[in-house]
């Protein structure tokens, strides 16, 4: 039997989230991420994708010290992310600028420890590189990491150059909650089948940021700001899902290949998305969102997923549109590593099979002249 695109098909098993489609469910490690959001913070989560239960408080300490004092990135990183070019996306840099830190990781071994230690490392600066490249590529300068600030509030420090409020600190650390894991989605699935060839975790890293780099992936959300700004208008709003559809066009942020009931993190983000274009003065946005979630159901039965609100949230924090799949990959991070050391403690080579459709076989060379 042939499953294109792996659909329906169980490739490990996981003890880190599963993605209930029909339910519309997500769960990190036993936890409904509705029992989840709004009670615990992006560093509580990471603790909890790397060891399967919430830390007490002077375990949540002792990670967010790490995670902290890891902030620091190499000269050279630094130097390239000063070098790059300035109209790059700013996935191809971070994936180059991960994939560098490897090149600067001296630490040997492969015990989960030194893994451990790798991953954190990779957590604790993927947010620091994104707010860098962000910050060189308008010719600001690099302010000094600081260890004052959680992930989500130092991130929003290195963006700005500027301590964000407690309340965009907030949002932002739960949309990182919300995004942080998925099962087995294309870029932990390519994290994990790379890692499990025994490969180091900066190469797994580096290709799950490729995979979350497209457009059918971590890439829908900026569309969803560009199909907003396109439509433009309320009133607009019916006659462009018609021209979608009759172009067989895809509307971003609708669909999902599990989920076929909401996405269970859409709410979270309608709720955040309401709040904010409200005091931005700013409603429409939402409101034309939810007429065209409200079409596409009707016509298609399709569901809002993650992408469709949290692309209004960070517009409303202000966020330049191409660090929504960054911002992604900086909460996927947690995903990532923690199925990597998922994968290395149990390890089993993925390679499945393919039905060759090519020409039966038999052809004989002939010398290149008579081609
Ligand atoms: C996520 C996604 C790739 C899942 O796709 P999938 O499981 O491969 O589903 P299919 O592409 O087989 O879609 C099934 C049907 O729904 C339609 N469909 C799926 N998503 C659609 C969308 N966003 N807009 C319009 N139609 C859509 C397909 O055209 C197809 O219609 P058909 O049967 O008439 O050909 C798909 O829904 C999509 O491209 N969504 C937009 C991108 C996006 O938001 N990605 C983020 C995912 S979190």
């Amino acid at each position: 039997m042939i499953s294109r695109g792996l659909e329906g098909i169980v490739a490990n098993t996981t003890r880190l989230s599963d993605v209930l489609g029909e339910k519309g469910q997500l769960i990190y490690a036993g936890y409904d991420i509705n029992e989840l959001a709004g009670k615990v913070s992006f560093e509580e989560t990471i603790f909890l994708l790397w060891n399967e239960r919430l830390p007490d408080r002077a375990e949540l300490d002792h990670l967010s010290a790490e995670l902290r004092a890891h902030r620091e990135l190499p000269a050279q990183v630094v130097e390239f992310l000063k070098a790059a070019p300035g109209a790059a996306n700013p996935m191809d840099v971070i994936r180059t600028a991960v994939s560098m830190l490897g090149l600067y990781d001296d630490s040997k071994g492969d015990s989960r420890e030194a893994n451990y230690a790798r991953c954190l490392s990779l957590t604790a600066k993927i947010g620091v590189l994104t707010g860098y490249y962000h910050r060189a590529r308008q010719g600001k300068d690099l302010p000094p990491v600081r260890t004052d600030l959680g992930e989500a509030a130092h991130f929003l420090y290195l963006l700005n150059g500027e301590e964000p409020t407690k309340e965009a600190a907030d949002t932002l650390d739960l949309a990182y909650v919300l995004h942080a894991d998925h099962g087995m989605n294309a870029s932990t699935f390519t994290a994990r089948v790379v890692v499990a060839t025994l490969t180091d975790v900066y190469s797994a890293v580096t290709a799950a940021l490729g995979a979350l780099k497209g457009p059918l992936h971590g890439g829908a959300h900026e569309g969803v700001i560009v199909m907003l700004k396109e439509i433009g208008d309320e009133d607009k709003v019916d006659a462009w899902v018609d021209a979608q559809f009759a172009q067989k066009k895809k509307i971003m942020g609708m669909g999902h290949r599990v989920y076929k009931t909401l996405d269970p993190r859409a709410p979270h983000l309608r709720d955040m998305a309401v709040k904010l274009t409200a005091q931005l003065g700013e409603p429409k946005w939402v409101r034309m969102s939810e007429r065209i979630a409200e079409l596409v159901k009707q016509k298609k039965n399709l569901n809002a997923n993650v992408d469709f609100y949290s692309a209004t949230v960070y517009y409303s924090l202000g966020l330049p549109t191409d660090l929504f799949t960054p911002i992604f990959a900086i909460a996927r991070t947690a995903g990532w590593t923690a199925h990597i050391l998922e994968q290395l403690a149990d390890n089993r080579l993925y390679r499945p099979l393919s039905e060759y459709t090519g020409m039966p076989v038999g052809l004989t060379v002939k010398p290149i002249d008579e081609r």
